[in-house]
Parts: structure tokens; C-alpha cells; sequence
């Protein structure tokens, strides 16, 4: 598969995989892809920790789930996720961001009409009155779909191998989003599919147990959890189910030339042989 072609298809997999371990040599092409990402004075602040005995998916299963719970019980978290959350295709496709929220959520037959999803997402702070009503089912589903993953892969960041300079956590987190890149790229490639799990991640408290979960040293900061598995073999309506969709922005609407409000290019004038 040509770069471009991986960077293009790589999707974030919400549903399950193929009942099927990862191999070792494929696990190996992921870590050696991982370990060939830049970072700040090459210093490498990242460890990986591969997770695939039930024990520690049931765990961190229920950690996620709690998680998420929690999350729809907060009016302001609700508040703050609706602003990116679309009700239909073609919402999603016209604003060219933001996440379909059937996608994230099996929403109930009776509310998937747009025209009553739409307001719902507006008022999705409402939800938080239903406590663990609310959450309840995107938390099971959640919860099922790590336990069933063939593999998660957790990822923390060395403090300890901090660049110089004041700057240096922003450096850092820039490495270690490469390091993430190149994995999801190289499991794309093997169509090896991956879906962060970030619910647990979110709070400083569910960061610490997770911590505790995998034994990490405490100079080590949990930055990501991702589930990895084996895709179901492409089908011929790829681009329209679930995991084979998602929209992007225009490239005139976030590329500019020489300044910010430039938006076209002065002519490229192409050097002369000598
Ligand atoms: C840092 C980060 C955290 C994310 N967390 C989640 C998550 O918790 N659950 C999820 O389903 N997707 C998560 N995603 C995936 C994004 O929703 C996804 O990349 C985006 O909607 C674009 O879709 P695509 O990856 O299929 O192109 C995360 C992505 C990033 C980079």
C-alpha cells in the first residue's frame, strides 16, 4: 500500500475485530514502527505496554466504564461534546468535522430521525439528569468492545527523558503523537485496525488507577490507550458502513501562503538547472 493510501484509509474502529490474535511478527512491525518516530533531541520519551490476558481488559474495561458514566452525568461535559457531535450523514458531510453520533453510540430506533436528534444533541446537557441511565449502554458497549479486543496497546510517557528547555512537555507530547501516528499507520498497512480509548485518560483520577492497573512507574504519565485487532475483510460498501467513514475539511479551508489570510499560492517558480 502507497504511504498516501494508508494515511487515507486508516479509520478509527468502533466496532469489533476478527476473533484473532495479533501475530507476533506483525506485533514486532507495529513496535518497530513506533520506535522510528522523531522526538524532541531524539530523546524517545515513550513505552508501550501490550495487553492481552482478559485479566487486565476486564479491568481497564470497568475502569472505561465508570469513565464513562461519570462523563454523562456532567451537563458540562455533555455541553462540551455536543458542539462536535452530528445527528445525520449529511450534517456531518456538509460541516466536514466533528464526530456522527450513531457512530459513537447505538442510538435507540425511536430518536435516530434527524430532525428529533438534532435537538437532542442540543440539549444533551438534559442527559446528565439520567445519571447512570444515561450512560449505562455506551458504557457496556464500550466495555465489551475492549474485553473482546485481541489487543490493546497502552502507551506512556518517561517524564525523566525530558528535552531541555522550559518547553519540553509540549516537545514531548509532540513525539509522542508521531510515535502514535507511526503504529496506526503501519497496523493500517497490515489491515490491522485501532480505535483510542481515551474515556479513562480524560481525568487525572482515572489516569492514576489505569497507572495502577499496568504497574507503571510513577515518573511515567499515561498519554493513550488504543484497541488493536484484524479488520473483517473489506466488503464492497467499505466506504459507507461504520468503521470505513469519516469526513475532513477542504485543504483551502486550514492552507495559507506566506501569511495567514493568504489563501493562494504566488507562483512557484521552478529553479533553473545549472
Ligand atoms: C487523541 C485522540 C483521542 C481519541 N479518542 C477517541 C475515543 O475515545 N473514542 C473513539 O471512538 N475515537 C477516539 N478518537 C478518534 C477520533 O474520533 C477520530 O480520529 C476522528 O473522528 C476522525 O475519524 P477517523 O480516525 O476515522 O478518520 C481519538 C483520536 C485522537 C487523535
Amino acid at each position: 500500500m502507497e504511504l498516501l493510501e494508508s494515511i487515507i484509509n486508516r479509520r478509527t474502529h468502533r466496532e469489533s475485530f476478527l476473533d484473532e490474535n495479533i501475530s507476533t511478527v506483525h506485533l514486532n512491525h507495529l513496535i518497530e514502527a513506533a520506535r522510528w518516530a522523531p522526538s524532541p533531541f531524539n530523546v524517545q520519551p515513550w513505552h508501550l505496554v501490550v495487553i492481552t490476558t482478559s485479566q487486565k481488559k476486564r479491568a481497564i474495561g470497568k475502569l472505561t466504564a465508570n469513565a464513562i458514566i461519570e462523563q454523562f452525568g456532567d451537563p458540562e461535559f455533555l455541553d462540551d461534546n455536543s458542539r462536535w457531535m452530528r445527528s445525520s450523514i449529511e450534517e456531518w458531510v456538509d460541516c466536514e468535522d466533528g464526530v456522527l453520533l450513531q457512530d459513537q453510540v447505538n442510538v435507540p430506533v425511536g430518536l435516530s430521525k434527524p430532525s428529533v436528534l438534532k435537538p437532542v444533541i442540543k440539549h444533551a446537557s438534559h442527559f446528565s439528569k439520567l445519571g447512570k441511565f444515561g450512560g449505562g449502554k455506551p458504557a457496556e458497549e464500550t466495555e465489551n468492545l475492549i474485553n473482546c479486543a485481541p489487543m490493546l496497546l497502552a502507551i506512556s510517557m518517561d517524564r525523566n527523558r525530558k528535552p531541555p528547555g522550559a518547553g519540553h512537555l509540549r516537545w514531548m507530547w509532540l513525539g509522542m503523537g508521531a510515535m502514535i501516528q507511526n503504529i496506526l499507520l503501519a497496523a493500517t498497512e497490515l489491515k490491522i485496525g485501532s480505535q483510542f480509548i481515551s474515556a479513562a485518560i480524560e481525568r487525572t483520577s482515572d489516569r492514576e488507577k489505569l497507572s495502577k492497573i499496568l504497574d507503571l512507574p510513577s515518573w511515567h504519565e499515561v498519554i493513550s490507550l488504543l484497541r488493536i485487532g484484524y479488520l473483517e475483510k473489506h466488503n464492497a460498501n467499505e466506504n459507507t458502513t461504520r468503521s470505513f467513514r469519516s469526513v475532513r475539511r477542504k485543504t483551502t479551508d486550514f492552507v495559507s501562503y506566506e501569511t495567514y489570510s493568504q489563501k493562494k499560492a504566488d507562483e512557484i517558480k521552478e529553479s533553473s538547472p545549472a
